[in-house]
């Protein structure tokens, strides 16, 4: 890797020698190392003896081969990690983008426009640039902040995740806060991994995502005949996560009764199927998450002595926009996965790209900038991702456009402010619409959702037909 105060140097091999003069004075004007060569030979010399070549100019013909010769020389031996720009006539663009398939940089027609040429040179300096400082942050990062699949460089998420797996191995509940796609699942599995119940049954319930008395039979069983339709005896949730951990996801959403119950079950460890009078026994470790706990415990909705049991380990993860460090470690760790998931050699994005990045607040934290990343490496036919491939919510937001709708105030709206519904819609198809959209705009923060749409997150759950998670 190049030190910062090296300069950028740049290799012209071109046999036309007025034309090679040229090159070279007006690369030497713009600050850059230069050196040259007349042909494929004296350009490998160059290459081999010179361990700094960032960029290579050349020639398509050349007295002793041709430019992909030489393309093919650095890109299979690896001589040097040197991006090559083709120059070449107009006739010969066909092998240009030949040139380019085998991984050259781009290809310039002649006769060359210098300042073409000057701004194919900043885009590369600057896409190794940010090659180069992701790579730095990678080998940093490995060394310190990587839990597994839980990346994050900000200290008081380590501390978080280091009380995590402090506790993992001990009974004890616990409790984790932080708003939608801060990471709770993520580190409940880690907190389950370091566990010497690691190896149980771990077993996941969403309780925003059903109704009371499908979560009570969820949740405990029911005997045969319980209820209508109860045609035979099905065992709960705590009783299949028996010598292992469940993980209560939303609990704040759960009904005043359920809430009692689970406190039985915490105290006592038993509890008895729906319809049954035999008490069962379970030995289990409870991880409990939640969005908003507090606000409820404080409203009435959540019963605070539940609360203190749950609450015995208290993890609250941090928000994305609080620990923004931490975003070019997520980017350059989802480039890796989406680009190995599908097959693209993508090797970074540029800095406008990033900084569009580094300056949202990211309401659906972690999860959004991940869906945004895999959306990018989904479309992306080039090995660096650029602004214009970014989803069209962040590209909105960071043009300020996007107002939260004010329900009170009748103003001008945008365009953007407006949900349009056809009219051959069903109530309940605009509903759904309605629902999604705002969804959309909210980045998937369902809380958020349900507090702007007035509604209850069961709803939204239902709507969404995301009855279980894991
Ligand atoms: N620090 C992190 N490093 C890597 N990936 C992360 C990190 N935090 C979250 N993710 C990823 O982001 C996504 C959302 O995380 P997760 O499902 O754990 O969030 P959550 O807090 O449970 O969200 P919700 O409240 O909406 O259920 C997952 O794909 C997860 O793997
Ligand atoms: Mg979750």
């Amino acid at each position: 890797m190049k030190e910062l105060f090296q300069a950028t140097a740049i290799l012209i091999v071109e046999d036309d020698e007025a034309s090679r003069l040229g090159l070279f004075e007006f690369i030497k004007l713009e600050g850059y190392a230069v050196f040259e060569a007349d042909s494929v030979s004296a350009a490998l010399n160059i290459l081999n003896s010179n361990n700094n070549i960032d960029i290579i100019i050349t020639d398509l013909k050349l007295p002793d081969g041709t430019g992909l010769d030489l393309l093919r020389n650095i890109k299979e031996d690896k001589i040097q990690s040197s991006e090559v720009v083709i120059t070449t006539g107009f006739s010969s663009v066909k092998s240009a983008v030949e040139a380019i398939k085998l991984g050259a940089y781009d290809y310039i027609t002649k006769p060359i426009n210098l300042d073409e040429l000057g701004l194919i040179i900043k885009r590369i300096i600057s896409n190794k640039r940010l090659i180069d400082e992701i790579n730095i942050l990678k080998t940093r990062l490995d060394e310190r902040f990587n839990f597994g699949n839980l990346i994050t460089s900000s200290k008081k998420m380590i501390d978080i995740v280091n009380t995590a797996v402090a506790v993992a191995d001990k009974n004890s509940t616990v409790l984790i806060e932080g708003e939608s796609g801060t990471g709770k699942e993520l580190l409940a599995n880690i907190i389950v991994n370091n566990s010497q119940r690691k190896n149980k049954p771990f077993i996941k319930v969403n309780c925003a995502a059903l109704s009371e008395s499908i979560l009570e039979s969820e949740l405990f069983g029911h005997e045969k005949g319980a209820y209508t339709g109860a045609d035979s005896l099905y065992k709960g949730r705590f009783e299949i996560a028996d010598g292992g951990t469940i993980f209560l996801d939303e609990i704040g959403e759960i009904s005043l009764k359920t809430q009692s119950k689970i406190l039985r079950v915490l105290q006592e460890k038993e509890f008895e199927r729906v319809g049954g009078n035999k008490t069962i026994k379970v030995n289990i470790r409870v991880i409990a998450a939640s969005q908003d706990i507090e606000r409820k415990v404080k409203r009435g909705e959540f019963r605070q002595d539940l609360y203190y049991r749950l609450n015995v380990v208290n993890l609250k993860l941090i928000p994305l926009r609080e620990r923004k460090e931490d975003i070019p470690f997520l980017i350059k760790k989802f480039l890796e996965d989406f680009s190995k998931e599908n097959g693209k050699n993508i090797k970074g994005l540029n800095k406008n790209a990033l900084d569009i990045l580094l300056n949202d607040d990211f309401p659906g934290n972690v999860r959004e900038l991940k869906n945004a990343i895999e959306f990018m490496t989904a479309i992306s036919g080039s090995e660096i991702l650029d602004e214009s491939m970014l989803p069209n919510y962040l590209k909105e937001r960071s043009h300020g456009q996007s107002r939260p709708l004010k329900r009170e105030s009748i103003e001008i709206l945008n365009s953007e402010d407006y949900i349009k519904i056809p009219f051959n819609l069903t109530l309940e198809e605009a509903e759904n619409l309605i629902i999604q959209k705002t969804l959309e705009r909210n980045a998937y923060n369902k809380i958020k959702t349900a507090n702007d749409l007035n509604i209850g997150l069961k709803t939204i759950y239902r709507k969404l037909n995301n009855v279980f998670q894991g």
